[in-house]
């Protein structure tokens, strides 16, 4: 049994450890979580019965200028930016386990990303660029979860972390969050299993407890569990963001665990690149993690840069936003806080009425960027088309659109899909095989949304709609069909007006 002294004094047993890991109990009915026998940090890690925290991946949360993790804001795109300016690691927007878990890894060969798609939607997107400086932050309060979505991410991301700090009402009723402070026999068993299940290093964000003592004693359980690091945002939970930071409670973390500590919640105090280094020295922190300083001014990384220029930023955010497919509402929702400290407030105003990426790159003075991004789109839609279809149309064929507004729940109410009537229709009559009804959709990578084109009796029909469901898509283009063909049906009960 080696010992391994923390700085207070408190001894830290190995063999408390692999107890640890031992003690997760497999409840009827509950899956066990199985110490995997190939994993190379668990192999390592039980082998020289040395603690995680020792081991040389520590060094990746050492002197190093982080991204925090934010929602909406720590996306592709953002991160990218802030790596560009001089971050070293980027955290993501919390991502929910069961969430994340659900997710097929998806290789998009025409944005040259790495995402984590479930019902068409993206809940993760990553590219190579990142891979050895994202950590993603996961949203969590079941052990079995966590460790299913880490490892499903695991070769694509360089960490782990776990949310134990947000205080939001979405967080804390799933049990998830700042929810976890209070729960220490919980926040053990959620880290102990990715310590031990997942070959990266893990993490975890807090926020304060009531007292330094009961803070201090958190953060010691968790350095126990083996994690690599543990950030410390330095406010209560109770406390709001502009409410000023507690250095000492954050300074007492870091002189009380051997791990390194990161020091979060200074952006009030941050307002040039030299302001970071006396936030790591008051705390004694090993690095320091900005949430706002860096959503109001990614070049607040840059090493040497005395002014933010908003306008610049805001510029490359833009081309990375447009290049990796964000959506404009997201896009608008950055480029309001990247113009934080600008002083054309005209400009900050008139972002809320661009309708589209073109008048979005118009006024920021963008009109190239706004090409590449609908080159980029035309590309996709190109390879994924059918090739044949898309073969017909180039010589001509007519394509026949009845925009039909199209909704699920109407499948419901008429008990009848309309694909089952087009092709009821088509062996009434009697048609050879190229004739019946086939449905080519596609998926445009940019839009995030299935566009079906769909072929019959030798003519092409489309409801010209995009839908974020292939299912649905389709059943549009059925539709379609069928009214256009003028084939008796009860249209209204798929809201579509009979006298079209
Ligand atoms: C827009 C926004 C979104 C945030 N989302 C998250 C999140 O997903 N996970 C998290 O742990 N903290 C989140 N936070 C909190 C920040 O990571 C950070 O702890 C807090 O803003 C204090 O740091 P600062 O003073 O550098 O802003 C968010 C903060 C902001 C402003």
């Amino acid at each position: 049994m080696k010992p391994v002294p923390s700085k207070n004094g408190n001894r830290l047993l190995a063999d408390e450890l692999t107890y640890e890991l031992r003690t997760i109990p497999p409840s009827a009915g509950r899956q066990e979580l199985v110490p995997r026998k190939s994993c190379a940090m668990g192999d390592w890690h039980a082998a020289s019965n040395t603690p995680f925290h020792v081991a040389k991946c520590h060094t990746l949360y050492v002197d190093k200028l982080i991204l925090a993790p934010m929602v909406r804001v720590g996306r592709l795109p953002m991160r990218l930016l802030a790596l560009q300016k001089g971050a070293d690691l980027v955290y993501t927007e919390e991502t929910i386990d069961y969430k994340l878990e659900k997710c097929v890894r998806t290789v998009n060969e025409t944005l040259g990303t790495v995402e984590y798609v479930h019902n068409s939607e993206v809940v993760f997107q990553t590219c190579g660029r990142e891979k050895n400086n994202v950590i993603l932050q996961l949203g969590t309060s079941n052990p079995l979860r966590a460790v299913k979505a880490a490892q499903l991410v695991s070769k694509d991301v360089a960490g782990i972390d776990v949310n134990m700090g947000c205080p939001k009402h979405f967080s804390v009723s799933g049990g998830m969050g700042s929810s976890l402070l209070t729960k220490p026999d919980l926040v053990k068993e959620i880290l102990t299993s990715l310590v031990r299940n997942v070959t990266l290093p893990i993490t975890c964000k807090i926020r304060l407890l009531p007292t330094i003592a009961e803070t201090v004693t958190l953060a010691q359980l968790i350095e126990g569990t083996g994690v690599a690091a543990v950030a410390v945002h330095g406010r209560f939970v109770t406390e709001r963001p502009r409410e000023p930071v507690h250095y000492d409670y954050i300074k007492a973390v870091a002189d009380s665990v051997r791990i390194p500590v990161i020091a979060n919640g200074a952006s009030l105090d941050i307002a040039v690149y030299d302001d970071i280094a006396a936030v790591k020295q008051k705390t004694g922190c090993a690095s320091v993690m900005l949430a706002r300083a860096a959503q109001w001014n990614p070049s607040i990384f840059s090493f040497g840069k005395t002014t933010a220029n908003p306008l610049d930023n805001a510029r490359e955010y833009i081309k990375l936003a447009l290049q990796y497919g964000q959506d404009l509402g997201n896009i608008k929702f950055n480029l309001q806080h990247l113009l934080h400290f600008a002083p054309d407030k005209i400009l900050k105003g008139k972002l809320s009425s661009a309708a589209n990426s073109q008048e979005l790159c118009e006024l920021f003075g963008l009109p190239v960027h706004y090409k590449e991004d609908s080159r980029c789109g035309l590309q996709s839609l190109y390879t994924t088309l059918d090739s044949h279809l898309f073969e017909l149309c180039r010589r001509g064929y007519r394509i026949n659109i009845l925009e039909v507004p199209f909704d699920r729940k109407s499948l419901r109410r008429a008990n009848i899909s309309p694909k089952f009537l087009l092709w009821e229709y088509s062996q009434k009559q009697s048609l050879a095989w190229p004739e019946k009804p086939k449905y080519c959709t596609l998926y445009d990578n940019l839009l995030r949304k299935f566009f079906t084109l769909l072929s019959f009796k030798g003519e092409f029909y489309t409801s010209g709609g995009y839908y974020s469901n292939k299912k649905t898509s389709e059943q549009a283009a059925a539709l379609a069909s069928l009214k256009l063909l003028n084939v008796d049906l009860p249209y209204e009960l798929y809201n579509v007006n009979s006298s079209l």
